[in-house]
């Protein structure tokens, strides 16, 4: 008789389809609790680049199309059976409405017919849970949600309870390192133009003043650096000190806001995720802010599937009751109390 493996990992699926990339991962949790990624595959769609911007419609066909090539990708990754899955995850929202149902109806037919149970996740606690595959998140701590899409800084006093303390007023982290990457023609996606560009600026070339000094509330904005930044570039500033002087200041300014928060509620650990995450500089204040901070692994900042995966990795342990079929996809759906 072979024998059986002891502490067999629960197998999770994860389908995030909320925009633009169709991802899906794998996770393996363990008994003790401990997670790991086993898989993590992205189809990142070309077709909107004609458009500069998101063709809602367009997306959810190319979900369509390449949903399963997706998941079989992230299958043969993880080295697993379909029939191995233990718990399927998708996202239902926030996010543009037909592009999720793609993905939450594939997860739902899947459970449904693998006879496991469906977690339906929030796309934001998926980017707050990318960070589990780096350390055990205890709460409390602070999340930092930084991308094209969110500048949300939460306090999560234990899984499944998130109370919105800020917010951009204006512009997303990320939207601004794509604006004005554009604006200086460094190429898209901004985030890491800029970051590149940067490296060959010098960060005090611009002047650029910090937004929201001297405010009591856990707000953001990045529209005025924006403005900043094109009447820079219009006096003949180079794009490399735009670059470094606008990365400067904005990290700056998440890492001031975020440690006021740290200090007015006795928080020790924030997790700063989402696309923005992967910048260098960024992690390098936080890291060296005193906080404790935790960030996602490689490839699990931007939009992915394993994150879904980790968010219903914390949602099992935490003993959350699997979702109905019921579960609809919903294209503003703010994260509370889940
Ligand atoms: O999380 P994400 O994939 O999508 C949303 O849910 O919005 O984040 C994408 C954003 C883009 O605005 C991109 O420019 C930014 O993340 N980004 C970065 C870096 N890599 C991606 N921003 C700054 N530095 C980076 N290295
Ligand atoms: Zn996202």
């Amino acid at each position: 008789m072979t024998p059986q493996p002891l502490n067999d990992p629960l197998l999770i699926l994860g389908i995030d389809t909320s925009c633009d990339d169709t991802g899906v991962g794998v996770v393996a949790l363990y008994p003790g609790g401990r997670v790991e990624v086993r898989a993590n595959r992205i189809w990142s769609q070309t077709v909107h680049a004609s458009y500069g911007g998101v063709m809602p419609e367009l997306a959810s066909r190319e979900h369509v199309e390449r949903i399963d090539a997706v998941m079989e990708d992230a299958l043969k990754e993880a080295g697993v059976k379909v029939a191995d899955l233990g718990a399927v995850t998708a996202t239902s929202g926030p996010g543009l409405v037909g592009a999720l149902l793609v993905g939450l109806m594939y997860g739902k037919g899947l459970a449904q017919g693998l006879g496991v149970p469906f977690y339906a996740a929030h796309h934001l606690e998926g980017h707050i849970f990318a960070a589990a595959s780096e350390a055990e998140l205890q709460a409390p701590y602070l999340a930092l949600v930084v991308s094209g899409g969110h500048t949300h800084l939460f306090d999560v006093a234990q899984v499944g309870e998130y109370r919105l303390i800020g917010a951009t007023r204006d512009d997303a982290a990320g939207e601004a390192f794509d604006k004005i990457a554009r604006l200086a023609d460094l190429g898209y996606p901004g985030g890491p133009a800029i970051a590149e560009a940067a490296q060959r600026g010098n960060p005090r070339g611009v002047t650029f003043k910090e937004p929201m000094t001297g405010q009591s509330s856990y707000d953001f904005s990045f529209s005025g650096l924006k403005t900043a930044a094109l009447l820079a570039h219009r006096a003949g500033a180079s794009g490399e000190d735009l670059a470094a002087s606008f990365q400067a200041v904005a990290v700056k300014h998440l890492l001031k806001v975020t440690l006021r928060a740290a200090h007015d509620l006795d928080r020790r650990t924030v997790v700063v995720s989402g696309g923005v995450a992967a910048n260098r500089a960024l992690r390098e204040a936080f890291g060296a802010s005193g906080l404790r901070a935790v960030f996602p692994g490689q490839g699990l900042n931007t939009d992915n599937g394993a994150m879904i995966a980790l968010a219903g990795a914390a949602a099992i342990r935490s003993g959350r009751e699997p979702g109905g079929l019921d579960d609809g996809a919903a294209a503003y759906a703010p994260l509370a109390n889940v």
